[in-house]
């Protein structure tokens, strides 16, 4: 996610706001810039790149300021680059934000036959635009901003500076973390609080659809819809955190905080586009191609790999073409058959994978259409295919993908279902059946996450087993091949996923006492049978944890029981992976892994 700082006070250096946005930086960022008064009118630096870039272009020595923002821009519209990197600039109002415009595109066309000039392809250039215009108008600055924010349409916290009333930062809450701290030598904002620890712990979490006027010797607060004075009193909290837990929002890991945000994750990508699925296949420039479309072919790595499994069940059941799907280090060897009518599709959190880059290769040089579902605007996946789906999950910063996987799985659902009504085989009654059932995956989701003391407690019984099965039939084979490499990267315990229905042809050798089977068992038609495969462990003695969204078909063939919620049925990965992430995570603790950084792993692996 992007982060926002800013200072309004007594004199202080410029390298405040610099090292304000190093406290943010592991929110994940391409980008930097400030923007300050300097008593003879605004400065603004920015670049692509890392802070110390950005340090690079800065005065030296720092020069003393009194007001100031700064931003780090995780990419979201617009690749990496300077003229995209915030703060953004128009008539005398300067603006840095995180979030998304959704409507920018509209409202960039109107700004554009009023006059306006654009410099960037960010979202964000349409704020200090439209504030310019109500100024313009006669409107004082916070009833400017009030009426400019009135027209956006998506998530934004902003910080914002205008020249004519040069003491003052005006910020905007709706949708992204802002944060106000109140100092002894003025006055601070942040997306989050790490960057506000050195300064003050006494801060006020600006609520959505509020606005923040502050000043060196105070703060104003505001409703904007009606424009009315608040209280500040009562909102201003002490915060007793320390650095590192206030990285991770008060989780002990970032991949607790990254399981967590998940149903935010899959609501962020499915928002994009789920009103309008018909752009979505027009943007992917597959709308030309869908006619002759036969078939789509599927790499990718880990995690990734396993998210095109659940995605090949979900498009040939909602297209019915066939999918094919290949983990990249194997396809890109393969010397791969193509044929003709095939999109080619990767799958990629960081888009720097590189056996994943070099299977994208090697598809384009056979002539197959290409596009990534890839997390990292600008990333190299996202710019050499011919086209990008964007996961909308936000930096995930801990080894092990949780929520970059749910969000994948969120991308691959839409693209189901738009290719699944362009060619004929849903109805409209089933395409928004299926529309209604994503809507809820958020909730089903949060649901899902209150399994985590029944987890926890699971977790405690096999921190010393030497291996464990993860069983899985249909859709929810993926999850459990999912389950057991979360298991294995984080815990260092032997894990396997397999089919449920291959037992009998080999693995069910390996069944003896105590030895600990999870099953996804959640009832999609094929639960009969997965019962009979409970059987069969039990009678060898293995013990079973059922992941179930049915605790009375499994209640007594079961050790354990983690019930999950009821969705659709070809929805179901969605709530059955989340006790299996934190099954991990909690065993991984329990066995005092280091779960952000697992031995031997890498974030982004970026060499064969
Ligand atoms: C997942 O927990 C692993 N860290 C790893 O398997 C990862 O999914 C794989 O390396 C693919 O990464 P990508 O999605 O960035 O291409």
């Amino acid at each position: 996610m992007c982060g926002i700082v800013g200072y309004v006070g007594r004199p202080e250096s410029l390298q405040l706001l610099v090292d304000g946005l190093a406290r943010l930086a592991y929110r994940g960022y391409d980008s930097a810039g400030v923007a300050f008064q300097n008593g003879h009118g605004l400065e603004v630096y920015k670049t692509p790149g890392k802070i110390n870039d950005l340090q690079k272009i800065l005065p030296a020595p720092a020069p003393s300021i009194t007001i100031g923002i700064g931003h780090t821009r995780w990419a979201t519209h617009g690749a990496p680059s300077t003229v995209n990197a915030h703060p953004h600039r128009a008539g005398a109002v300067t603006v840095v934000h995180n979030g998304i415009i959704e409507n920018h595109h509209a409202l960039r066309e109107t700004l554009a036959e009023n006059g306006a000039s654009f410099s960037s392809q960010t979202d964000t250039e349409v704020i200090p635009h439209l504030i310019t215009r109500y100024l313009r108008q006669g409107l004082p600055i916070v009833e400017a901003i009030q009426r400019a924010v009135a027209e956006l349409r998506g998530s934004y916290a902003l910080a914002i500076l205008h020249e004519g009333t040069p003491d003052r930062i005006f910020a905007v809450r709706n949708g992204s973390p802002l944060v106000l701290g109140i100092g002894d030598r003025g006055h601070y904002i942040a997306s989050d609080v790490p960057a506000l620890l050195p300064h003050t712990r006494k801060v006020v979490f600006l609520d959505d659809g509020h606005l923040a006027v502050l000043h060196g010797d105070g703060i104003e607060l505001k409703s904007l819809e009606p424009l009315a004075d608040l209280p500040l009193s009562g909102r201003v909290v002490s915060v007793d955190w320390s650095p590192s837990l206030a990285e991770k929002q008060g989780y002990d890991h970032f991949m607790l905080k990254e399981i967590h945000e998940q149903p935010q994750g899959v609501a962020n990508t499915l928002r994009e586009w789920i009103d309008d699925t018909d752009r979505l296949v027009e943007d992917l420039g597959i709308a030309a191609r869908v006619r002759d479309l036969r078939r789509l072919h599927i790499a990718a790595c880990g995690t990734s790999y396993h998210a095109g499994l659940v995605g090949r069940y979900l498009i040939e059941k909602f297209v019915r073409i066939p999918v094919a799907v290949d983990i990249a280090s194997e396809f890109r060897y393969m010397s791969p058959v193509l044929p003709k009518g095939t999109a080619f599709i990767t799958i990629t959190q960081s888009g720097e994978t590189a056996d994943t880059l070099a299977a994208q290769r090697e598809a384009k040089a056979r002539g197959a259409a290409t596009f990534t579902v890839c997390n990292v605007v600008g990333s190299t996946s996202s710019r050499e295919a011919d086209s990008v789906l964007y996961t909308r999950a936000g930096p995930e910063i801990g080894v092990a993908s949780t929520k970059a996987f749910t969000a994948q799985l969120a991308a691959l659902s839409l693209l189901g279902i738009a290719l699944g009504v362009k060619k004929g085989k849903l109805s409209e009654i089933e395409f928004l059946t299926l529309k209604l059932f994503l809507l809820e995956l958020p909730r089903i989701m949060e649901q899902a996450l209150q399994t985590d003391s029944a987890v926890r407690a699971v977790a405690a019984t096999l921190v010393d087993a030497k291996t464990i099965l993860y069983l899985g039939r249909g859709i929810n084979y993926p999850v459990a091949l999912e389950g057991a490499l979360k298991m294995k990267e984080l815990s260092y315990i032997h894990a396997e996923g397999y089919p449920a229905g291959e037992m009998k042809h080999g693995p069910i050798a390996l069944i003896e006492e105590g030895v600990p089977v999870v099953f996804l068992a959640t009832v999609d038609g094929l639960h009969t049978k997965v019962l009979s495969n409970i059987e069969e462990v039990k009678a060898r003695g293995g013990r079973v944890i059922a992941v179930t969204d049915a605790p009375a078909a499994f209640r007594d063939r079961a050790d354990e029981l983690i019930v999950v919620p009821s969705t659709h049925p070809a929805l179901v990965p969605f709530a059955t992976v989340i006790p299996l992430q934190l099954l991990a995570y909690h065993v991984a603790v329990m066995k005092g892994c280091d779960v952000d950084q697992p031995r031997n792993l890498a974030k982004s692996v970026t060499v064969e």
